[in-house]
């Protein structure tokens, strides 16, 4: 197979930046590996529309159904992006009638990996993802091949650019969230619906990708603990800066008592931490193996220069030969793992309650707190006299997941608690 023809689905911020791409480093490809690739046919929802990159019009398929079955084509990138429909169609049709395929589609492969890793096992064709984490850190490659052997015990990870960089500006300008939020978005750092980036849920996807080939198991599909940063306010910002923290919105999975632990929220870093200084939309990994200690990887997560860095090196694997398993070792090797109950989860708070400035309010939250058997560390009031409120913030010591919930369930019901409480873990 000297003659390579690949196929493109969706040419939209990603597609069309890797079309350049592909045509820029061809006949770079060829003089090192002696592979002649051809973009053969691209697909798109809408034949019609204006695009940043001049097309050939004969290269168009109207369904990309048909182009992923074309003969012409060896290797197909998915990259229209949905967790379902025809981006599952796509691959999968691809994947049956013998193609490579190459996706940066988190939302897929988190949900239907499982499915689709067995289709390209059976097939005898690679299914690569490597840029739906991470952007252009080559992570997943880490894992699957430089840390093979290692056993690896937890990966925390900083895997959403809109949410850091959302995260830093707060504390940089003291501007509220939703401030920031439109500030992004004019800078195309946010989508113009970022509901998955800004509540954990993309974070979510790409844990799942990660626990699957970190430990070597099926991809779970177990309720996890998943926040997001919609709830911060400039106020917990400045409050963490006081207290030498940071916020980051962290994705974490590790192994406790043999069970799977993976979780999405948003955390109180100490300032001299590694990870507390990952700003703006950068992102980073850190896993913890054994017998390798801890490795650490940092650098764009997002955006088309880095996620098509990603797709090129998923290209060039495929063709330096041998078909790879899609999550490092084969299907029947890689058995479901329970999950670890959240509830004994145990971890200090932060808590932040807006109450009425009144006599018995702070006794009664400190006697709400006893009876849920969370103890107090530090706690700071701000009084606003004018307004005859009071910002009180606690931080507590450690107290199990479910005592943490429970307790501030049962605050929520306290008429001179003014809003929902913040509730942050700390890191
Ligand atoms: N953007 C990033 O920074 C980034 C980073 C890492 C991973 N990714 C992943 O990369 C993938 C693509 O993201 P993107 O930002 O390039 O998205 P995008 O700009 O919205 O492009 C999506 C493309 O899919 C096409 N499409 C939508 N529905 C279709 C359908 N029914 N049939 C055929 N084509 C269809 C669209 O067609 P039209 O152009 O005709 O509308 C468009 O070309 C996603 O999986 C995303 O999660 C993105």
């Amino acid at each position: 197979m000297k003659n390579i023809g690949i196929g493109i689905v969706g040419i939209g911020n990603i597609g069309s930046y890797l079309y350049k791409e592909i045509n820029s480093k061809k006949n770079e490809i060829y003089k090192n590996l002696g592979f002649k690739i051809n973009i053969v046919g691209v697909s798109a929802k809408n034949f019609k529309k204006k695009r940043s990159i001049k097309l050939n019009k004969k290269l168009f398929f109207k369904n990309p159904i048909d182009l992923a079955k074309d003969d012409k084509i060896n290797i197909l990138f998915e990259l229209i992006g949905m967790s379902d429909g025809i981006s599952k169609k796509v691959v999968e049709t691809a994947l049956r009638n013998k193609k490579h395929v190459i996706t940066a589609n988190k939302a897929l492969i988190s949900k239907h990996g499982e499915l689709l890793s067995k289709v390209a096992e059976k097939n005898n064709v690679n299914l690569e993802f490597e840029a739906s984490v991470g952007g252009g850190i080559p992570v997943l490659r880490t894992i699957k091949d430089g840390l093979a052997t290692n056993k690896i015990s937890k990966v925390v990870g900083i895997l959403n650019g809109t949410s850091n960089y959302i995260l830093t500006e707060m504390e940089k300008t003291k501007k509220s969230f939703n401030d920031v939020l439109a500030k992004s978005q004019k800078l195309g750092l946010a989508e113009a619906n970022p509901k998955f980036d800004l509540d954990g849920s993309d974070v979510l996807s790409k844990v799942k990708i990660l626990s699957s080939l970190a430990f070597k198991k099926k991809i779970s599909n177990n309720s996890c603990l998943k926040n997001g940063i919609e709830n911060i306010d400039l106020k917990d910002i400045e409050m963490a800066n006081n207290l030498n923290l940071r916020i980051k919105l962290l994705g974490i999975t590790e192994i406790i008592n043999n069970k799977l632990f993976e979780r999405v929220h948003p955390s109180l870093v100490p300032k001299d931490n590694y990870i507390a200084n990952i700003n703006g939309a950068m992102n980073a990994v850190i896993l913890n193996g054994s017998p390798v200690g801890e490795s650490v990887l940092q650098g764009e997560g997002a955006g088309p220069g880095p996620t098509s860095s990603a797709l090129m090196s998923d290209l060039l694997s495929i063709l330096r030969g041998n078909i790879k398993y899609p999550f490092g070792i084969p299907n029947n090797k890689r058995f479901k793992i329970h999950s670890y109950n959240s509830d004994f989860y145990e971890n200090s708070l932060y808590l932040r309650l807006e109450v009425r400035d009144q006599p018995g309010v702070l006794s009664d939250i400190t006697k709400n707190l006893a009876k849920f058997k969370i103890s107090i560390e530090r706690l700071i009031q701000i009084p606003d006299k004018k307004n005859k409120k009071a910002t009180i913030v606690i931080i507590t010591h450690k107290c199990f997941e479910k005592n943490s919930l429970s307790c501030v369930k049962s605050l929520n019901k306290n008429k001179s608690i003014l809003k929902n409480p913040v509730l942050i873990r700390l890191f």
